[in-house]
């Protein structure tokens, strides 16, 4: 990345995200107003196979990108010679989608005389809490609850994060997504326990909240997991029913229990008066509750996106997009796709 370049005061950044399932593009002007948000969903094709399909996954993006982009640009009623600058998801993700949103990125902004902004996926998803709260800056502690990712963020900048906690093993909506299959929920597994544990009852089963030694703000869900499968094999083998209600719900209140203890704990030890919640998680309805009220009780000021801006979109990485370009960061056209992207290396 190199640092340079005049910076206009009404800034329109074109965002392009395709780094797992989601086909997206949107425009936003100066960072928080959102002119357009596209997003096109595969999810339909992966729910066949219970899960995403790198392959087929990158295919759908060929085959959808420049229309969502397209569309993107039209219903913000803005001309692609309009736009400062063109940002782009380029990790971390899967190689093959993130390849498809960086190429294009790069053939609009060199076709178009555009600078190019390379934009960290997790960064983007900390930025969607800018979207609808216009008072909202750093510093503030986040919560990062994704497919993939489960960190507590200490956001002390727009481009400054530092990790202060990190699952040791599974992500909470790998958790999420694991459980629901072994209950025969749907994919996205998240929204589907979200939905049944609604019925059920979260005291009905004790599921273990894992601590990890030595390490007061991190995670670790695999143990969590493990419980709930060695659950569903006990009732098969002794012929009880499985209430799916119940045990989701009990599910979610250990996976809730455990991300707002640590959230809430670092907040204190770091003096912080802020929590964010970000990532596919976030728009989880129960983790919402909890953390609200364990935020009302020690004084924090809670803030989450909407629940389409919690999974993932173009509009996070058109913000966080606006904020890196503000810097004055600039991604060259030999920008590639980075899988294992790690937070803070923009
Ligand atoms: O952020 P995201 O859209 O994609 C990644 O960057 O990974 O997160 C997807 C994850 C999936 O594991 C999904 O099951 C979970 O977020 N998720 C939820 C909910 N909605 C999505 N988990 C719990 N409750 C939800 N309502
Ligand atoms: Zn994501």
């Amino acid at each position: 990345m190199v640092h340079g370049g005049n910076m206009p005061n009404n800034v329109l950044m074109l965002g392009i995200e395709s780094s797992c399932d989601e086909t997206a593009a949107a425009v936003v002007r100066n960072g928080r107003e959102v002119l357009s948000n596209i997003i096109s969903s595969q999810i339909d094709i992966h729910t066949l196979y219970g899960g995403v399909v790198p392959e087929i996954a990158s295919r759908k993006h060929i085959e959808r990108i420049n229309y969502v982009i397209e569309e993107a640009l039209a219903e913000a009623g803005v001309p692609l010679s309009g736009i400062d600058a063109v940002c782009v998801t380029y990790g971390p993700g899967l190689a093959g989608p993130l390849l498809v949103g960086v190429g294009t990125a790069k053939a609009i902004a060199y076709a178009a005389n555009k600078p190019l902004v390379g934009v960290h996926h997790i960064e983007g998803h900390i930025a969607a809490n800018y979207i609808e709260h216009s008072s909202l800056e750093p510093p503030f502690l986040c919560l990062v609850v994704s497919g993939g990712h489960t960190h507590l963020v200490q956001v002390s900048g727009y481009n400054k994060f530092d990790i202060i906690g990190h699952t040791h093993d599974d992500a909470a909506g790998e958790a999420f997504d694991k459980v629901a299959r072994a209950l025969g929920l749907g994919y996205p597994g998240g929204p589907e326990i979200d939905r049944i544990s609604k019925q059920g009852n979260p005291d009905a089963i004790t599921f273990p909240r894992a601590k990890v030694d030595g390490c007061e703000f991190d995670f670790s869900f695999s143990g969590l997991k493990s419980a709930v499968l060695n659950y569903l094999n006990s009732c098969e083998m002794k012929n009880i029913e499985v209430n799916v209600a119940d045990v989701a719900a009990s599910f979610q209140q250990a996976v809730a229990d455990v991300l707002v203890s640590r959230s809430v704990n670092a907040a204190r030890q770091y003096g912080s008066h802020k929590i964010a919640v970000a990532g596919g998680v976030a728009a989880n309805s129960f983790l919402r509750a909890a953390m609200q009220d364990s935020c009302k009780i020690n004084g924090i000021e809670l803030y989450y996106p909407s629940p389409v801006y919690c999974t993932d979109n173009a509009v996070m990485i058109a913000v966080q997009g606006y904020y890196n370009f503000m810097a004055g960061i600039r991604s060259g056209l030999d920008l590639n796709a980075v899988p294992n992207l790690k937070l803070g290396c923009v």
